[in-house]
């Protein structure tokens, strides 16, 4: 296969776009026949140090990173989130405050564009497994405990945009590992998991991650992703379970003939123990942002303690011709939803919607732009006795 030339109802996620290098190591092909790659995703961390201190989830405070984090191993090369096998590499540039520096893509087509193919293809490196070394070999100074390897698609249909790693999986990545305090020893579920690599992340610090999505090739998937980086998982003790977990449906599969159904133990724990809800960029059709925060809320009423949701999103803005301008419609959907949830009143439950600052420190490599936002909400029983409380209440059933 020499080239792949995108037809207009593909979409390609920027991830795996706009990579340093014009190679992509392709593994197989998945169940639907679609071509599937392994990419390799640094982190710049220096986990030894932190287990060395004791701060898996550490000493470190806002403002700060984890010990040992960024700074740490930058002899090793470096790439972009998707930068999979570049023998060349890029070295990590860094601010005088010790930040990364990420090199941006150029804004416009240009003299600056780098050399290589239009946008619209991609042309996939078949190795074989002797060739294979080609990803041991590339960054040799560089430990395991440094990478989490994702296998992904590289461009889909709508339907099947989880096979692709987005940009607010890495956001949401670096949140988790910033905020360790917050998620250690924690129990958390993820909505729309895709290939799985923030749970797998959340999973360095949490106990246990349900990482759900729907359909049983990408949850296989996203069980093979697990499966690679169980290395990072095994020190801190924390598990993944890959669940299905249908915004649409109001109940949970049990069927056990049903692959990644759930058992009666698996949801008794869930309810009873789930703290931290996690989606990442799963707002892009407005059917399905209303399918999600039904099922936000559907699950806040479930859980036995107050939980928060933490989530991310891309403003994607377009130009439309049905209103001559660019409009972010998905996007002002998405916002909607936030001011109707703070504003309900006379529920069995409170939510209260606050920004993220997304300046945090970046530990994995991607471009980090202003349109990337992180959002968390604060689910909290009401308390006060004088509202009256309707317990079957939830509000968007
Ligand atoms: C753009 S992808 C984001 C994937 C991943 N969170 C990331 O950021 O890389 C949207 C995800 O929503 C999932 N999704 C779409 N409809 C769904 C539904 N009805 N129930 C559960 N997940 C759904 C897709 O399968 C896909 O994994």
């Amino acid at each position: 296969m020499d080239e792949i030339t995108f037809r207009s109802d593909t979409v390609l996620s920027d991830v795996h776009l706009y990579t340093p290098n014009q190679r992509h190591l392709m593994v197989r092909l998945n169940g639907m026949g679609q071509p599937v790659f392994l990419s390799q995703f640094k982190l710049l961390w220096d986990r030894d140090s932190q287990t060395d201190s004791g701060a898996k989830g550490g000493d470190h405070t806002e403002g700060t990173p984890p010990a040992g984090a960024v700074c740490s191993r930058t002899g090793a090369s470096l790439q972009a989130g998707a930068g999979t096998i570049t023998p060349e590499g890029l070295e990590a540039q860094l601010d005088e405050d010790g930040d990364l520096d990420v090199v941006r893509r150029p804004r416009a087509a240009s003299a600056s564009e780098p050399p290589g193919p239009p946008r619209d293809k991609v042309h996939p490196t078949i190795l074989t497994q002797e060739e294979d070394d080609v990803l041991g070999d590339e960054a040799p100074e560089s430990s395991p405990y440094n990478v989490i390897k994702i296998e992904h698609t590289m461009a889909t249909p709508l339907e099947d945009v989880g096979k692709q790693v987005w940009r607010g999986a890495l956001l949401l990545a670096d949140y988790i590992l910033f905020q360790r305090d917050l998620f250690q020893g924690r129990t958390v579920l993820e909505l729309g998991a895709g290939t799985g690599l923030a749970s797998i992340i959340a999973a360095t610090v949490a106990q246990t991650v349900y990482c759900t999505d729907v359909g049983a090739d990408l949850l296989a998937m996203c069980q093979r992703n697990i499966a690679l980086n169980s290395h990072l998982l095994a020190s801190g003790g924390g598990m993944v379970k890959v669940k299905e977990l249908d915004w649409l449906r109001d109940d949970l599969c049990t069927d056990p003939e049903v692959p990644f159904s759930w058992s009666k133990e698996d949801i008794s724990h869930l309810y009873g123990h789930t703290t931290i809800l996690l989606a990442a960029e799963v707002f892009y059709d407005d059917d399905l942002t209303d399918a999600v925060f039904k099922t936000l809320s559907r699950l806040a009423h479930k859980l036995k303690n107050a939980c928060t949701a933490i989530l991310s999103v891309e403003k994607r803005l377009n130009f439309t011709l049905r209103h001559l301008d660019v409009t972010c419609e998905a996007y002002d959907h998405f916002r909607a939803w936030l001011q109707r949830l703070e504003g309900l009143a006379g529920g069995r439950l409170r939510f209260a919607v606050e920004p993220v600052d997304a300046t945090f420190p970046q530990l994995l490599v991607y471009e980090r732009i202003q349109q990337l936002e992180l959002w968390k909400i604060f689910v909290e029983p009401v308390t006060d006795p004088t509202v009256s409380v309707d317990t079957a209440s939830q509000p968007f059933s």
